[in-house]
């Protein structure tokens, strides 16, 4: 897909009010979209995700034989290849999407055929040597070129590996995991940090052999392991209500509330994070749906204003997609937020650490940048300022934040790119920014 540069412009707002309700988690999205389409059956999703990055992993699994049909407005109904894909023809454009290529790699490794998966500018710059080792130990053709996309994949049958994780990954962790879910044997894959869980729940519930320790998972593979469809409804997306939360948490007399959001217990740790720093957070109605936690959260701004955090450790994983807004309202705390262990940002969407340091420099703010993360004093005041978002749509998220709280107006270039994983910011933010 390709849009033309947009800009937009984000005026200061007085405060932040109201009730949403968001688009399906992308993460999940990704998950079910794979699942589903390698099922038996047809698998039905409604409030499926609407950024271009899970179209990117529909459209590859229609490329490979899956049908998917939109029933109505974020509803799909996907029918499965039964467990063998047909082989493309043309490349599989993985758009945007990182999560699309390193798990489908996994799914398509153990496939008859040979299969080409390419990216665009930015996902062709970001590293596959993570899939390719783990891939290969059990068997896998892989080819990379200089460590990047296009990856082109020999399917072959694989043995299954006992495997750790040199940097916590979720999409690496399930790349093994779909590999493993067609290798007869035992597949285990060690994490230091629990990365995000979604891919052992979402396996379990389309019927495959997962069992799960304090430290490692492992799925048993092989024939007669068919998965089998299922319907289900997408929790909302927590990173992008992530915005959201943020921005409420800016502004004393404050009030949000998102209902029907994923609150999986690895991806809500901005709910700790934002409590720490003074917000009041409370969470209701919690259900689970297929090993998925949902449920209400409300958050208000403290009166005093927020106070001052440190994200390190097995933390900054687990809040790797969060950290650039929580960076970009570092100037608006009492007394900063400090990063670190967070090198990971550098490898994504784009240098995440390089252009929050120049975006909030842009505005005016102080900062220091380092290898692994980022310093960002509190007790300051921001300027309106041209925004260079790299194409990368949680920096363009994240600065529109920071704009809500600063002097003047701030100009979002490349604000087209929020569609990758969230179509609808822009006018969601129209409506709780009280201006
Ligand atoms: C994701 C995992 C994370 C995250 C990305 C989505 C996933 O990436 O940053 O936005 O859906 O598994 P890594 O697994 O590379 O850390």
């Amino acid at each position: 897909m390709h849009t033309a540069a947009e800009e937009r412009l984000i005026r200061p707002a007085r405060n932040v009010f109201g009730s949403l309700r968001l688009p399906g988690d992308k993460s999940i999205s990704h998950r079910y979209a794979m699942l589903g389409a390698f099922a038996e059956g047809v698998s039905r999703f409604s409030n499926f995700s609407t950024g271009a990055d899970c179209a990117s992993t529909l459209a590859c699994m229609q490329a490979l034989g899956a049908k998917v049909n939109k029933t109505n407005e974020n509803a799909i109904e996907i029918t499965g290849v039964a467990g063998r894909v047909t082989p493309a023809l043309a490349p599989l454009d993985c758009g945007n999407s990182g999560s699309t290529m390193r798990m489908m790699s996994g799914l398509l490794a153990p496939q008859e055929g040979r299969f080409t998966l390419t990216g665009d500018a930015s996902l062709s710059r970001r590293p596959m040597e993570r899939i390719r080792k783990p891939l290969e130990a059990m068997g896998a053709r892989l080819t990379l070129t200089e460590g990047h996309a296009p990856v082109t994949i020999d399917g072959a049958p694989l043995r299954p590996i006992d495997y750790t994780t040199p940097v916590p990954s979720a999409q690496v962790k399930t790349c093994i995991l779909l590999a493993g879910l067609q290798t007869p044997g035992v597949t285990t894959v060690r994490e230091a940090v629990r990365t995000r869980d979604h891919s052992e729940l979402a396996l379990r519930a389309f019927g495959a052999r997962v069992q799960r320790g304090v430290e490692f998972v492992a799925i048993t593979g092989g024939e007669g392991r068919a998965l089998h469809a299922i319907d289900a409804v997408v929790p909302g997306d927590i990173s992008s209500a992530a915005f959201f939360l943020c921005a409420a948490a800016l502004f004393p007399g404050s009030g949000l509330v998102i209902d029907s959001l994923g609150l999986n217990p690895t991806r809500a740790a901005l709910l700790d994070v934002l409590t720490a720093l003074g917000a009041n957070v409370s969470v209701l109605n919690l259900e689970e749906q297929h090993g998925e936690l949902v449920g209400t959260v409300q958050v208000t701004a403290p009166a005093e204003g927020l106070g001052s955090t440190q994200v390190s450790g097995g933390l900054a994983a687990q809040l790797i997609d969060e950290l650039p807004v929580l960076a970009a309202i570092g100037p608006y705390t009492s007394g900063g937020i400090r990063i670190r262990d967070a090198r990971e940002l550098r490898v994504k969407e784009s240098d995440r650490i390089a252009l929050v340091a120049k975006n909030l420099r842009a505005m005016g703010a102080e900062v220091a940048e380092f290898e692994d993360g980022l310093d960002v004093p509190g007790g300051q005041s921001l300027h309106g300022a041209a925004i260079d978002s790299g194409s990368d749509h949680r920096i363009a998220m994240a600065f529109s934040v920071a704009a809500l709280r600063a002097e003047g107006e701030t100009l979002i270039q490349g604000a087209e790119s929020a569609a990758i994983s969230f179509p609808e910011f822009f006018q969601l933010l129209d409506m709780v920014a009280e201006r």
